[in-house]
């Protein structure tokens, strides 16, 4: 505190994006791709949720897990891919420091969701094909609301402390993150404190929260063969996973 160049810049009112940085000359090309996702993803979720919705042939769980699904990948790109397309478009960079914790807020917070309804589209399946017979009795419509709150609850309450943690710590270095959204670790590298907190909690919701749910969903299959053959078929997907939320650059934080 009694560093003047550091209560200069400590919790700074705005950060800068630098979208995809080396690549910024191609931005205008690579936005027709991102562009056309984006599209394409608004129109096809919006799609399952109508058809669900008008036709009463679908009106069963497996549908409603389904359109929870598609609610989530709508805020899941909306939360990013408008900010990252203006990067592209208009060059907009700047975002505010309250806005990058929303959008940070929401990135976690959906991910975990769809991870827990990956998982009960799995019990879902596994019901209607080892207790068909019991299928309507044990997957009643209030199971199934119970089964979402419970997902909707879990999700934002272990997606709180990544911003409220990110609001903590001081910043004093620079406000530029290098990458077109607020990406957690990319912004917890730009404080200057300890912030291992900030990346053992991140570790640990990628282990116990997604980690967990693929593990449920294996342990859920009946025979020592099944499971065997889908640690097999699952342990490439189980590298998406790992890959997409950057557990190599949490440890890179963790142990630098
Ligand atoms: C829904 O959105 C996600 C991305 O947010 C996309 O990957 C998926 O293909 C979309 N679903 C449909 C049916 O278009």
């Amino acid at each position: 505190m009694s560093d003047s160049n550091t209560t200069d810049f400590t919790n700074p009112s705005t950060f800068i994006l630098l979208g995809i940085p080396g690549l910024e000359l191609a931005h205008i090309w690579l936005s027709i791709p991102f562009c056309t996702m984006y599209a394409i993803a608004i129109l096809g979720n919006f799609s399952i949720l109508f058809i669900v919705k008008w036709e009463s042939s679908v009106h069963e769980p497996m549908y409603y897990f389904l359109c929870m699904l598609a609610v989530s990948d709508l805020v899941l790109s909306t939360a990013t891919m408008p900010k990252m397309l203006n990067i592209f478009w208009f060059n907009s960079r700047e975002i505010d420091f309250s806005a990058c914790l929303t959008q940070m807020y929401f990135i976690h917070c959906f991910s975990a969701m769809e991870s827990g309804i990956l998982v009960a589209l799995a019990l879902d399946r596994y019901v209607a094909i080892c207790h068909l017979l019991r299928y309507s009795t044990i997957l009643t419509n209030s199971v199934v609301a119970k089964i979402g709150l419970a997902l909707v609850l879990r999700s934002s309450i272990l997606a709180l402390p990544y911003p409220f943690l990110v609001r903590r710590w001081p910043y004093c270095r620079t406000n530029i993150i290098p990458h077109s959204y607020c990406e957690h670790i990319a912004v917890v590298k730009l404080a200057c404190a300890d912030t291992r907190l900030s990346s053992y909690y991140g570790l640990f919701i990628l282990f116990s929260v997604i980690g967990l749910d693929i593990l449920k969903v294996i342990f859920s299959l009946l025979t020592k063969d099944a499971q065997l053959k889908t640690f097999g078929t699952c342990g490439s997907h189980l590298c998406a996973i790992l890959d997409q939320t950057h557990p190599g650059q949490a440890a890179k934080a963790l142990f630098s």
